[in-house]
């Protein structure tokens, strides 16, 4: 399973790569939103810190548009793809992308049934979200689990891209799915590694070698 890095903070890119983990990135007008300064320049410097893709979201909402969006978004860098939410424009938009060989991610993708919409327009990944769907009481990686069985069923080529993963357990699961790809945010990336049996094996290690004779 690709992990990729939910965030638009340069700092925290920096963070996760340096734990050699981290093989792409993906954000949301949400999170753009949180970083001061202009956001072409932020996601030219997040592309060059990455070199696997990094997912960038049009703002608007009728195909025309998103696609006037997608022309400028691609210019930015080489590793850039569109993240488009499923909608019905958006799935036009996809379709055309396909044809124009740009990348695209498929966002806020909560059922099967649009995952495999956006799947037949050309997305190269599609991203349900996991968390948001536990949040209103669905069971949010049954949804992973169906989306994967479908897509396997019919051989299709894009790839589940698990989305608002808010902790440890969520991450588990999508990898033991097959998920091609996570995405999460800096927390749960510096949680997987934490357990307490560790902590517990070193402090013993290192004590019984400093009581060494
Ligand atoms: O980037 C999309 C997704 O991962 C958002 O997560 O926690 O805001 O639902 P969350």
């Amino acid at each position: 399973m690709k992990i990729f890095l939910d965030s638009a903070n340069i700092e925290q890119i920096r963070q996760a790569k340096a734990l050699g983990a981290i093989e792409g990135v993906t954000t949301n007008p949400s999170l753009l939103a949180r970083e001061k300064g202009d956001w072409k320049k932020i996601v030219r410097q997040i592309c060059k810190e990455i070199d696997g893709p990094v997912s960038v979201e049009v703002l608007a909402t009728d195909s025309v548009a998103m696609l006037a969006e997608a022309r400028d978004i691609v210019k930015i860098a080489p590793n850039v793809i569109v993240k488009v939410p499923v909608t019905l424009e958006g799935l036009k938009t996809i379709a055309v992308l396909r044809e124009r060989g740009v990348e695209t991610n498929a966002t806020l993708v909560f059922s099967p049934n649009q995952a495999l919409l956006a799947a037949k327009a050309g997305a190269s990944f599609v991203s349900p979200f996991v968390g948001r769907l536990d949040d209103i009481g669905q069971d949010g990686m049954q949804v992973i689990e169906d989306i994967m069985t479908i897509f396997r069923n019919y051989d299709l080529p894009s790839q589940v891209l698990a989305a608002s993963i808010r902790h440890t357990n969520h991450f588990f699961q999508a990898a033991l799915l097959g998920a091609d790809a996570a995405t999460v945010p800096l927390s749960v990336l510096l949680d997987l590694v934490k357990h307490p049996l560790t902590d517990i094996g070193l402090a013993k290690f290192l004590a019984d070698w400093s009581a060494k004779e």
